[in-house]
């Protein structure tokens, strides 16, 4: 027995396809197999009680072990089994590769650069500031004196060396006034910090795209009519828009413009509060203290700015029915996403 199983064993040894494995395996335990047939020839009759016992232990056993050996050499010639090539005996390189996972575009990004190329269109560049910034850039430079009403709206995030964490974009109006003077067209797309107490809607970390135009002759009407296409290029749609004056300290006037529900198309649904509106975009006419702090001649130049909620852009473009998912790090909510829609 111990013969067979050395034989057994060293042409095992050999054999490294399944097809070898599967001979050797017939060769021994088939049902003329070495094993199988010296079990079948021993004459059990003539040996003693003691004999038998020994021997039957000693055959069990060597069966086993043998069916063992043979599914262990199975399961590792499967492992390493690398397709052939019929002609060269290679492996086969024209076969598809693995299935390697990638990633996938955040839908934040899908939305920034699809908007980056439609102000690209109309000849603005775009630029990014600072996350980290300085209380004047973020305030005073847009007319947010220290004790203005307007700062307790936007629970900053300070820092110890009396710097904050940009609670928007608005920031970037100032500097690039300093940079590039006017006349401008620029976008800032960019991620902004507030202490909101988080839920489906409010996230301490959101997106902005701010936008400024500075230029002679600048009215509202320009606003609405880059609005109105930069809304039906993203929505791939003519949008009906409205506008409602709202306060910021850096524009004057100051609106908020609504779109005519998407969803509904102004008759009212759950998604518009049934009011038939939704607030997309707040905006108006830089306020002249604000091109002075940017050095921009006022007697000769005035412009527009916004200030796009990118994130809620991407909720209502997709309908992510949580802010929080953004954030989540999770690779399945990115691949839902088309990189274009
Ligand atoms: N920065 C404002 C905010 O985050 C939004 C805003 C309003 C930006 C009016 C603008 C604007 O450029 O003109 O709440």
């Amino acid at each position: 027995m111990e013969d067979i199983w050395r034989q057994l064993e060293a042409e095992l040894d050999r054999a490294k396809s399944l097809p070898e494995i599967e001979q050797v395996r017939i060769k021994y335990l088939g049902r003329k197999g070495v094993i199988t047939v010296l079990a079948k020839n021993t004459d059990f009759g003539k040996l003693s009680a003691e004999e038998k016992k020994s021997f039957g232990q000693r055959l069990n056993s060597l069966k086993s072990r043998a069916e063992e050996a043979v599914r262990a050499a199975a399961e590792r010639a499967s492992r390493e089994a690398v397709p052939q090539d019929g002609a060269t005996g290679g492996p086969d390189l024209s076969l598809p590769g693995t299935d390697r996972r990638l990633g996938a575009m955040h839908p934040i990004s899908l939305v920034q650069r699809e908007l980056e190329d439609i102000f690209q269109g109309m000849g603005f560049r775009v630029l990014t500031g600072y996350e980290v910034e300085t209380e004047y850039y973020n305030f005073d430079a847009l007319n947010i004196p220290p004790d203005h009403p307007a700062r307790d709206m936007q629970d900053t995030f300070w820092l110890e060396d009396g710097r904050l964490l940009r609670t928007h974009t608005s920031a970037n109006q100032v500097r690039a006034l300093e940079q590039f003077g006017a006349p401008i067209r620029a976008i800032f797309p960019g991620r902004c910090f507030r202490n909101e107490a988080m839920d489906a809607s409010h996230e301490n970390t959101f997106y902005q795209l701010e936008g400024l135009l500075v230029d002679r002759d600048i009215s509202v009407a320009h606003l609405i009519g880059v609005m109105k296409t930069l809304l039906s290029a993203v929505f791939h749609k003519e949008v009906t828009v409205r506008l409602r004056p709202g306060f910021f300290p850096f524009v004057e006037p100051g609106f908020e413009l609504d779109v005519q529900c998407l969803i509904c198309g102004g008759v009212g649904c759950a998604t518009c509060k049934r009011s038939g509106w939704i607030e997309l975009i707040p905006c108006g006419l830089v306020h002249p203290r604000v091109l002075e702090f940017g050095r921009v001649d006022t007697s000769a130049f005035s412009g527009f700015a916004f200030g796009l909620g990118l994130t809620r852009l991407a909720m209502m473009k997709f309908g992510i029915p949580d802010i929080r998912l953004f954030n989540s790090g999770d690779i399945r909510f990115c691949e839902q996403f088309p990189v274009s829609m």
